[in-house]
């Protein structure tokens, strides 16, 4: 690794080679990245987008991946999940509960995205199709990775998901559309149908970024509090160190495809290494415990602000 580790990661060695089953349930880590690289071509040559990133996902635990806009945080994700765009290419290794995914067939792959893997993206309207009722497409998902599976089973996987991330009254709002939802229930639902496959890891890429100050809050008390329900396990993707100190006990700091610091949370707020992870803690907002304000010297704060009521910022 590049940068500077803060401390290692639980099992910072490389894994040990065919110590965990082809097919079975590995005892290692959940997720273990190791020198995961993604180039693109360009035409002026292949660029590197994620250099040499190496990290590991316990069982149950969470991670979170932070970074200024283009450090590379979601091509890490989409290269975990074998989703890169198109020209882009990942080597190294991303073994998942012991089997290796890069270079699996797409058959494999389809298997375990969704069905062990779940993503969450900023966005909850670009994931959600506007003209389907989000029961149904709560349903349509669920249904789409389990056999013998009958519609009124999945209706009513649907209703609980729903019932799961708090929606209230979700007999009745499982049939309505997406754009019947405030931002912050849409992304609720999308956490929903990511919790129905009741997937091993959840991948969240910037899930609260869209939405106001307090649901955000709310989003990822939601988040923590599902993966302590289900035990499963968490990369949280974020520019926002203040989001990861909430909901993770790991960080990876990245920049420019580089892992600039990793460690345990408490560890690197206490004591950062990097330069660009002090600039960074420097620019979360804190609540002076003296007299009670939130101190702005070094951030701006957004200009927007909430709507009351609806979720949704004014931007
Ligand atoms: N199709 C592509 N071809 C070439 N380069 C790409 C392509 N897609 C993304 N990149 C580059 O990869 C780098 C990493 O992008 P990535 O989307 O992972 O950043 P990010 O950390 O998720 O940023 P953000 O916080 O804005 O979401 C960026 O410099 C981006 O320009
Ligand atoms: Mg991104």
């Amino acid at each position: 690794m590049s940068g500077t580790e803060n401390t290692s990661p639980e099992s910072g060695s490389a894994p040990e080679s065919g110590s965990a089953p082809e097919s079975g349930r590995g005892s290692g880590p959940l997720l273990s990245v190791r020198d995961l690289t993604v180039s693109f071509r360009t035409a002026q040559g292949p660029v590197n987008v994620v250099k040499n990133l190496e990290f590991d996902v316990p069982r149950g635990g969470a991670l979170g991946i932070v970074g200024e806009s283009g450090s590379g945080k979601s091509m890490t994700s989409l290269a975990i999940m074998g989703l890169l765009p198109k020209g882009g290419t990942a080597t190294g290794s991303v073994r998942f509960d012991g089997a290796e995914l890069l270079g699996m067939s797409e058959r494999e792959k389809r298997r375990i995205r969704g069905d062990r893997i779940a993503m969450i993206f900023q966005d909850p309207l670009s994931s959600l199709n506007p003209y389907y009722r989000v029961g149904t497409q709560i349903a349509e998902a669920y249904l789409s990775h389990r056999s013998g599976v009958s519609r009124r089973q999945a209706r009513a996987v649907a209703i609980e998901a729903m019932e799961r991330v708090h929606i209230r009254d979700a007999a009745r709002r499982v049939d309505h559309y997406p754009h019947q939802f405030s931002g912050g229930m849409r992304q609720r639902i999308m956490i929903a149908m990511a919790l129905s496959m009741e997937p091993d890891l959840i991948i969240a890429d910037e899930p609260t970024t869209a939405l106001d100050v307090t649901v955000q809050a709310q989003i990822l008390d939601l988040l923590d509090e599902i993966r302590g329900e289900t035990g499963a396990g968490l990369i949280l993707i974020t520019h926002d160190l203040a989001v990861v100190s909430e909901v993770t006990d790991q960080i990876v700091v990245m920049r420019a495809g580089e892992t600039v610091e990793r460690g345990a949370v408490e560890q690197v707020f206490s004591d950062p290494q990097a330069d660009y992870t002090r600039r960074l803690l420097d620019a979360v907002p804190r609540i002076d415990d003296e007299i009670g304000v939130l101190r702005t010297t070094e951030i701006t704060l957004p200009h927007d602000s909430a709507v009351p009521g609806t979720g949704r910022s004014t931007r």
